[in-house]
């Protein structure tokens, strides 16, 4: 990890309080919310794969919505990874309230966008006030189930040279995702996994997905996955 973190200097970490300071005014806002999952819900929950396309309403508060995510290292690393591999097109599954969007938006230089997509459509609506009340305007959010929008959006964007996959934290759905844009990444791609170690089944899926054919190495940062698909 410190391969990338030695990267960032005085003004990223200006960046990161900014970004924070952002976060910690929604988690006193603390408002209540009707939010859709469709992910897997817990490690030891098991729902089924029709449960998770219908999805699972549940009340949450904005404070703990917002805490969801990478924070600390895990957000450094992956605004230091875009800040050092300069992606032009960058894919993200699962937005929640938008903080790593954030992250790898302020990192992006400009031309370079961002494609986020969130099931949930209340968060959507707090990470899409979050993108423009820090400015991030370099992100495009979409809103729906990841199997919905995907064959919607992958034909139209540019290919793929990043790209986060932080959503439904389930093995075959994970598996499926990553053979849906493997298509559409560029030669020297980057796909990020994170939750690794979350429940068996994502261990299970990064066991698998370290081994495909199509990756030429990749880093185990124990919570997260990085995957080469190009000599970088
Ligand atoms: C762990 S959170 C994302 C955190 C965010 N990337 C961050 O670091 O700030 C996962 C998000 O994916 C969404 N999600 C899970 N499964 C989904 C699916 N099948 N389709 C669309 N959205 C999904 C959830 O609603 C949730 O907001």
């Amino acid at each position: 990890m410190q391969k990338y973190l030695h990267i960032l200097d005085d003004n990223d970490f200006n960046i990161f309080k900014e970004i924070e300071s952002l976060r910690e005014k929604i988690i006193l806002e603390d408002i209540n919310i009707e939010v859709m999952d469709f992910g897997a819900g817990n490690p030891d929950e098991n729902r089924s794969a029709k449960q998770m396309h219908n999805g699972v309403t549940k009340n949450v508060s904005t404070k703990d919505l917002c805490k969801i995510g990478l924070k600390n290292d895990f957000a450094h690393l992956i605004y230091a990874i875009i800040k050092k591999h300069q992606p032009s097109t960058v894919l993200e599954l699962g937005t929640c309230c938008g903080f790593s969007s954030i992250y790898m938006s302020k990192a992006l230089k400009d031309g370079a966008c961002i494609h986020t997509i969130e099931g949930s459509p209340k968060t959507a609506i707090i990470a899409q006030k979050n993108f423009k009340d820090i400015d991030s305007l370099n992100v495009n959010s979409y809103v729906g189930r990841f199997s919905d929008v995907l064959p919607e959006i992958l034909p139209n964007i540019k290919a793929i040279d990043f790209a986060f996959i932080d959503g439904h934290h389930d093995r075959d759905a994970t598996l499926e995702y990553f053979e849906i844009i493997k298509p559409y990444l560029s030669k020297d791609a980057i796909v990020l996994f994170d939750d690794i170690s979350w429940s068996k089944g994502m261990t299970e899926a990064w066991e698998t997905i370290k081994k495909d054919d199509s990756i030429c190495s990749y880093k185990d940062y124990q919570k997260v996955g990085l995957c080469f698909m190009g000599d970088n």
